[in-house]
This record gives C-alpha cells, sequence and structure tokens, in this order.
C-alpha cells in the first residue's frame, strides 16, 4: 500500500495531509524536516497514550528529536477551560518556542484542543496533527478549525490555525471500537452526499467492508480529505462553501445537546441522523426525489449506524425545545437557521429560507415514529 499525500492549498500556509499505514512508527522522519531544532511536545489523551504513545515517542527517539508528552483525560469534557488552561501552562513549562512544534496525538478533542493552545502560545506555534480515529482523520484534523467548549456551548471559542502537517495513519483506525469507527463513517458518508455522487455510489458498493480492509478505508479517507481539501482551500474561514461540511450538522447540534453531549448519540451518529433528516426535509420541499432520502437512510442501515431519532436510547425533548436548540446554533446567522439541504445526491447548498413549519413536522413525526 502505499502513502497517499492530500495538499491543502493556503498560499503560505499550504500543508500536505499523508495517508497511509504505519505513520505512527514513520512520524520522527515524517515530522524531521520542518523541525529548527529537534525538539517536540506531545499533546494526546490517556486511551490513545496506553495504545499508541510508545511507539510515536520511540519513533523520534530513532531521529534523535526530544519529545515529553502530556496525556489528557479522553472525552469531550477534557475540551473545555481547565484542561485547556493545564496545557498551555505544561507547554510553556516544556519550553516550547515558537520555532518548535507542537503535536496533536488523538481524536477531534485533542486535535481541537492541542490546536487551539499551539494557536495562542507565544501568539502562535506550529502543530501537527496525527489524528487516531476516523472522525479527525477525515474532518477535524484538516481545515485548521481549533477550539475549545464552553457553558454557552460548543466550539465557541476558537481560532483558525492551520497545521503544518497531518498524518493520518490507517493502521491505526483498526484498533478503534467498532461504535467510534462507524461514528466517524457519519462523516465520510456527509462527503459524498453533500458534492460527490460517484463517492456515495462507490460508498453504496464498498462501505460494508471497510472496517476490515485497509486498502478500501485507505481510498474512503482519501477522497473524503480530498473534498475537505478543496473547500477549505476555496474558503478557508468559511464565508460560503465551507459551510456546505455542515450538512446535517444543525439537527446534529440539537439532538447532541438534547442528549447532553453524551454516550447516548456521539458526534458521527447525530451527522449521520442529521443527513438522513436533511434529505428528508429536502424531499418534502419539492427539491429532490424521494429516491434521494430513501438511499441515504438504506445505506446508512446497511452500515449499522444510527438512522433515526428512534435510534437514540431514552427521553428526547419535545419538538418545540428541539427547535429551540437549533436556534441556538452558532450557524445561526441574523436569527435565521441555516439548513444545508440538496438537490440531488451530491447536490448541497445552504439555504437560509426554511420554512420552520416544515421543519417542525418533520421532527414531530419522528418523535412520533419512537413510539
Ligand atoms: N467540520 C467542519 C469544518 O471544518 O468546516
Amino acid at each position: 500500500m502505499t502513502l497517499d499525500v492530500v495538499p491543502v492549498d493556503l498560499g503560505a500556509r499550504s500543508y500536505e495531509v499523508r495517508i497511509g499505514p504505519g505513520l505512527i512508527d514513520a512520524a520522527g522522519a515524517q515530522v524531521r524536516p520542518f523541525l529548527r531544532r529537534r525538539k517536540v511536545a506531545v499533546v494526546t489523551d490517556e486511551t490513545v497514550a496506553a495504545l499508541h504513545l510508545q511507539r510515536l515517542l520511540d519513533s523520534f527517539a530513532a531521529e534523535g528529536i526530544e519529545a515529553t508528552a502530556l496525556a489528557l483525560p479522553a472525552g469531550e469534557s477534557t475540551k473545555g477551560w481547565p484542561d485547556f488552561a493545564r496545557t498551555t501552562e505544561w507547554l510553556l513549562e516544556q519550553k516550547i518556542e515558537r520555532r518548535d512544534l507542537v503535536i496533536a496525538f488523538g481524536g477531534g478533542v485533542i486535535g481541537d484542543l492541542a490546536g487551539f493552545a499551539a494557536a495562542v502560545l507565544r501568539r502562535g506555534v506550529r502543530f501537527v496533527q496525527i489524528p487516531t480515529t476516523l472522525l479527525a482523520q477525515v474532518d477535524s484534523s484538516v481545515g485548521g478549525k481549533t477550539g475549545i467548549n464552553t457553558a454557552q456551548g460548543k466550539n465557541l471559542v476558537g481560532a483558525f490555525h492551520q497545521p503544518t502537517l497531518v498524518l493520518a495513519d490507517i493502521d491505526v483506525l483498526a484498533s478503534l471500537p467498532d461504535r467510534d469507527f462507524l461514528a466517524g463513517y457519519g462523516e465520510v458518508v456527509k462527503y459524498g452526499l453533500l458534492g460527490d455522487a460517484a463517492f456515495f455510489e462507490w460508498l453504496e458498493a464498498h462501505a460494508p467492508r471497510i472496517a476490515q480492509d485497509a486498502s478500501l478505508r485507505q481510498y474512503a479517507v482519501r477522497r473524503s480529505v480530498e473534498m475537505k481539501a478543496g473547500i477549505v482551500s476555496r474558503d478557508e474561514t468559511e464565508e460560503g462553501e465551507r459551510a456546505l461540511l455542515n450538512l446535517g450538522h444543525t439537527f446534529c447540534h440539537a439532538l447532541e445537546k438534547a442528549t447532553g453531549y453524551s454516550e447516548r448519540l456521539l458526534h458521527g451518529e447525530g451527522v449521520a441522523i442529521g443527513c438522513a433528516l436533511a434529505f428528508e426535509l429536502s424531499q418534502r420541499l419539492g427539491l429532490c426525489a424521494q429516491e434521494a432520502p430513501s438511499r441515504v437512510r438504506a445505506h446508512l442501515r446497511a452500515m449499522g449506524t444510527k438512522v433515526d431519532l428512534k435510534d437514540i436510547a431514552g427521553d428526547l425533548p419535545d419538538v418545540d425545545v428541539l427547535l429551540a436548540m437549533m436556534a441556538q446554533d452558532k450557524k445561526v446567522v441574523d436569527g435565521q437557521l441555516r439548513f444545508i439541504l440538496a438537490r440531488g445526491i451530491g447536490d448541497a447548498f445552504v439555504a437560509t429560507d426554511v420554512p420552520t413549519e416544515a421543519v417542525k413536522a418533520l421532527l414531530a413525526e419522528a418523535l412520533a415514529a419512537r413510539g
């Protein structure tokens, strides 16, 4: 299997996403050309540290690179002010200077938090993303969005800070629990649905085997990263096209809030349910044919991921509360809900004039189907 290299073209801040097997063991050699002195600081979480940190540290040692590591508790609750303060102060204690590199080694929580710490440390130090989950490899490690959650909501404090390099090790995905892998798949399928019908067809044919087959996995990650890289290159700060990456996310954010950001619903599961709802809403508004939402749902069912509100265990609030939660989403512009809708599979667009009644009716039916 070869290494795939996807460039993210952003002028002087351009970088590569390298995708392939064995990249953790090769990280020292991959990172070394970017170092001005042989010193890095690794930010990770305790779960990833137990499974993979020693190999990463060995790869740095093999290149004569001095590496220290901070392992934070695993989980979304780490992505807040206390661990952010702890991380920035630890980086200062490690005497990380502007010419050094911070290594974000973990899933989306670690990438977002360590990236934000790098963005503000000494007014900005460079960082490398080594994402260890499918979700982080195809989405959060690419594109430079960094940040933390606050009491007011998710990702409300942060910065655009592009990494210097992204290393996506395909082998590491084999150690993910099935549920986490499938949750990440919600973000993979999103790319086909928003802009590449041929990729969606490929996923329909091959995705049921990607958890087992490394070469299929590598292609799925590469194609997802190519799509994200293209969009980010054209619209880095989300003035337009980048909003398409939020397909399914307005529904998802409300459902995550309604379930308390808990194990009841992982982010990628919410994205899958949100994509199914966005296609259903598009069909009801006469934007796409009935076949489209049916295909989306059939594929998600075949993959075994969550598809419907009835797949979420426990109580959910009523329609009005869910709508109010959507209205708090940071994608709201001038008080108007912005949805990503679709004219068909692979043809999404930003809609700002969605009738609230249509959203309400859709959610009411989906809630009623929970019995
Ligand atoms: N995850 C959406 C974005 O990076 O824009």
